[in-house]
């Protein structure tokens, strides 16, 4: 078990870290409503293609999960990739249902995070990159509704959607 040393030079056990982080994020009220208005909106292919698109070109070697979906060797290719846009829409698709599902994100993505991590291999530091370009891209289609106090609600969704996939790897 690994250890760290806080400010106050005691030692605390990563998992004890990782769980203390967990509770910590709690959306309010004012952050589901500010969530939802944003996301009934939000046009899963447009989003998602675009999000999967903008991740696999940002972080090219993010693509060597993906071989089976064809051509990947440019920004045209990828953004008119038909595999890639399909994918980022299930994957949004699957963000909306988590929504649905914010009292128990954890167990929602139990199965999803099993088949990340045992079959799947995905690092799982991906999960946060995937989620800060969902934000970039909210950020440009929402542009000024998408303000500093939504982006703040989104960062912790985002991170409580990246902290359950990520689940397993604990
Ligand atoms: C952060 C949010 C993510 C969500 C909500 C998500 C969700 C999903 C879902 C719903 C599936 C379909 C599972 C199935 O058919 O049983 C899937 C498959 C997959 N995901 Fe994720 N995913 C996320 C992030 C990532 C990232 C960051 C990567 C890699 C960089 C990744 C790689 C894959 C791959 C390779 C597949 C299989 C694709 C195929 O062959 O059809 N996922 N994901």
């Amino acid at each position: 078990m690994k250890f760290r040393q806080s400010a106050q030079g005691s030692f605390y056990s990563q998992r004890f870290l990782q769980q203390t982080i967990f509770i910590m994020v709690h959306l309010s009220d004012c952050e589901i409503q500010a969530i939802n208005k944003i996301w009934c909106k939000v046009n899963a292919k447009e989003v998602g293609g675009e999000a999967l698109s903008r991740l696999l070109v940002v972080y090219p070697w993010t693509q060597r999960y993906f071989v089976t979906f064809g051509n990947l060797g440019s920004h045209d290719a990828i953004c008119h990739n038909a595999k890639v846009l399909a994918h980022g829409e299930k994957v949004v698709r699957s963000i909306g249902e988590a929504i649905n599902h914010l009292h128990d994100i954890k167990g929602f993505y139990a199965d999803l995070s099993k088949i990340h991590y045992e079959k799947l291999h995905v690092d799982p530091t991906n999960f946060g990159r995937f989620c800060y370009v969902l934000i970039i891209v909210l950020a440009r289609i929402f542009s000024e509704e998408f303000t500093p106090e939504t982006q703040a609600a989104f960062t912790k969704l985002f991170h409580i959607v990246a902290d359950a996939l990520g689940r397993c790897y604990h």
